[in-house]
C-alpha cells in the first residue's frame, strides 16, 4: 500500500440520509480550519459513473432498441466496482499529497444496495473491490426510511430507482447485517444518529472526528 499522510473518510447512510450535506459540511469544516481538504463522491462524474447515475435515475436506454436500461444489481455491482478503482488511484494520489478526502459512499453502499439481490453475498462484493483503498474512517449516518422518504420529497435532484420505502428498509437491514464483514476488510465505521437538525448532526460528526484523529 502506497504511504500517505491524509486521511480517507467515508460517509455511508440511507438515500436522505444527509451524506452529501454531511460530507461537504466536513470538507468545510477542515478548510476552515487550515487543513486541506477534497471532497469527492460515488458513482464519480467519470464516464463509468456517469453511466450509473444515468441508469439509477431512468435516463439510459438501449441505443438498438430505445428500451430503458437500468442494470441488475449484479452489473451495477460490477460498474460501480470499476469506478471505484478508478476513483481509488486518484484519492490515493490525494492522499499521498497530505490532503483529507471526504468520500460521499464508498464500498459499504456497494454491500448494501447490491445485497438486494439475495443472491449477491457480501464477499462477492468485497471480492471485486478488493485493491480499493480501505478508509481510515466509515461514519454510518442512522436515520430511519420514514424521515429519509420526507427529506428526499424536498429534494431538487432526480430520484433514483432506490427510493421507495419497501427497497430503503431492505437497505436499511443490509447495512446492518454489512457492517461486521465490512470492517473486518475496510475498517472501523461509527454510527452516528442523523435524525436530529443538521447543524446537531454536523457537530456529532466533529466530534467523531476530533476523538478518531486527535490534532
Ligand atoms: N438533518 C437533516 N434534517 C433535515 N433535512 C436534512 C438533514 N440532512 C439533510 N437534509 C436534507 O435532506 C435532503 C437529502 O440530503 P442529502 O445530504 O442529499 O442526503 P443523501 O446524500 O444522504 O441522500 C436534502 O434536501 C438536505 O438538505
Ligand atoms: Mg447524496
Amino acid at each position: 500500500m502506497m504511504k500517505r499522510s491524509g486521511n480517507l473518510i467515508v460517509l455511508e447512510g440511507l438515500d436522505g440520509a444527509g451524506t452529501t450535506t454531511q460530507a461537504m459540511m466536513l470538507h468545510e469544516y477542515f478548510l476552515s480550519r487550515g487543513k486541506k481538504s477534497y471532497f469527492t463522491c460515488e458513482p464519480t462524474d467519470e464516464p463509468v459513473g456517469k453511466l450509473l447515475r444515468d441508469a439509477l435515475t431512468g435516463r439510459l436506454s438501449s441505443p438498438g432498441t430505445g428500451k430503458k436500461i437500468t442494470f441488475s444489481e449484479k452489473a451495477r455491482c460490477l460498474l460501480f466496482a470499476a469506478d471505484r478503482q478508478e476513483h481509488s488511484l486518484s484519492i490515493a494520489k490525494v492522499l499521498s499529497n497530505g490532503v483529507n478526502v471526504i468520500c460521499d459512499r464508498y464500498i459499504l453502499s456497494s454491500i448494501a444496495y447490491q445485497m438486494l439481490d439475495s443472491s449477491i453475498p457480501p464477499e462477492w462484493v468485497i471480492e471485486v473491490n478488493s485493491g480499493c483503498f480501505v478508509p481510515d474512517l466509515t461514519i454510518f449516518l442512522d436515520v430511519a426510511v420514514d424521515e429519509c422518504l420526507i427529506r428526499l420529497k424536498d429534494r431538487k435532484n432526480r430520484p433514483t430507482v432506490y427510493e421507495k420505502k419497501s427497497l430503503l428498509e431492505a437497505i436499511r437491514k443490509n447495512y446492518k447485517r454489512a457492517l461486521p464483514v465490512y470492517e473486518k476488510h475496510f475498517g472501523p465505521v461509527r454510527r452516528i444518529d442523523g435524525r436530529g437538525a443538521i447543524e446537531k448532526t454536523h457537530k456529532a460528526v466533529i466530534a467523531e472526528i476530533e476523538s478518531t484523529f486527535p490534532s
